[in-house]
């Protein structure tokens, strides 16, 4: 399973690739505006976003960034889309396009203008991620749109079942693969039992119908989520430094490393050196 930076700081990106072990990196409109509004805080100026995306696909270079459009319209989509692309790809040939699957703002109004803009970027060989997807079905239809990734929204399916029931959390709460069961029932979102559970339900049918479109995992909350939509099959698993960091602690390690040095023989000490 490949793992991506789910970020837009580039400090933080830096620090990422600097451990050798990412392979990608996702941004959206909200993580931009976080990053942004932090550099300009820390450099107390502007920030150029051409230099910024341009320093970002820089540090990335030989892996894909997904860099999302913004506009609601096929139209406007597809040329956003067609835009960006030009514009950034050249800088180190690994821009990615993220659509959302459904671009309507209001209620649970239905809105196919995502399917083209995919369908017209993949015809024009513009790789496209399309993402704030929530169930297999979304993800199934933009795999037929030509989609190269699909990003499920694992840690906010999680949000959503529990909003729906009234349960409280903290953003990095735990929640099982198998949901949980209150009153003989199962919680869960139409059949979606976890963020977990809905990544396991797509790569089963994308390895069903062979279709060749990559599960990517994102919004993930917390080490364990790591762990069960790896073991559910995803290709990809975006993750915000923190998660990546919290992944390699152990109160075991951590007494193990001390144990281990303050143990080192000083003629093993001096072999090394
Ligand atoms: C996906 O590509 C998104 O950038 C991201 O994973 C969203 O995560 P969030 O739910 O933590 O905002």
């Amino acid at each position: 399973m490949k793992i991506f930076i789910d970020s837009a700081d580039l400090d933080e990106i830096e620090k990422a690739y600097a451990s050798g072990v990412i392979d990608g990196i996702t941004t959206n409109p909200s993580l931009l505006k976080q990053a942004i509004v932090a550099r300009k805080k820390a450099r107390r100026g502007k920030v150029n976003i051409e230099d910024y995306l341009v320093e970002l696909l820089t540090i990335a270079k030989g892996t894909p960034v997904s860099l999302e459009a913004t506009k609601t319209d096929t139209d406007g989509m597809t040329k956003e889309g067609l835009e960006l692309y030009h514009r950034f790809n050249p800088i180190a040939n690994n821009v990615i396009i993220k659509i959302p699957i459904n671009t309507s703002s209001t209620g649970r109004a239905k809105n196919t203008e995502s399917l083209k803009a995919i369908k017209t970027l993949a015809q024009e060989r513009v790789p496209v991620n399309v993402t704030l997807v929530f169930t297999p079905e979304q993800a199934l239809i933009a795999a037929k749109a030509g989609a190269t990734y699909v990003s499920l929204f694992a840690g906010r399916v999680d949000d959503y079942i529990r909003e729906q029931h009234n349960i409280g959390f903290e953003k990095g709460d735990y929640w099982p693969e198998d949901g949980i069961i209150k009153d003989n029932r199962h919680i869960q979102d139409n059949g979606i039992l976890s963020g977990a559970y809905l990544v396991k339900q797509t790569v089963l049918i994308f390895t069903r119908y062979n279709l060749k479109t990559q599960v990517l995992a994102s919004s993930i909350r917390n080490p364990r989520q790591l762990r069960e939509v790896a073991i559910a099959g995803a290709h990809i698993a975006t993750v915000p430094f923190d998660v990546l960091q919290a992944s390699l602690v152990h109160p075991k390690t951590i007494e193990g490393v001390k144990k281990f040095s303050d143990d080192v023989p000083p003629e093993y000490a001096r072999v090394a050196q």
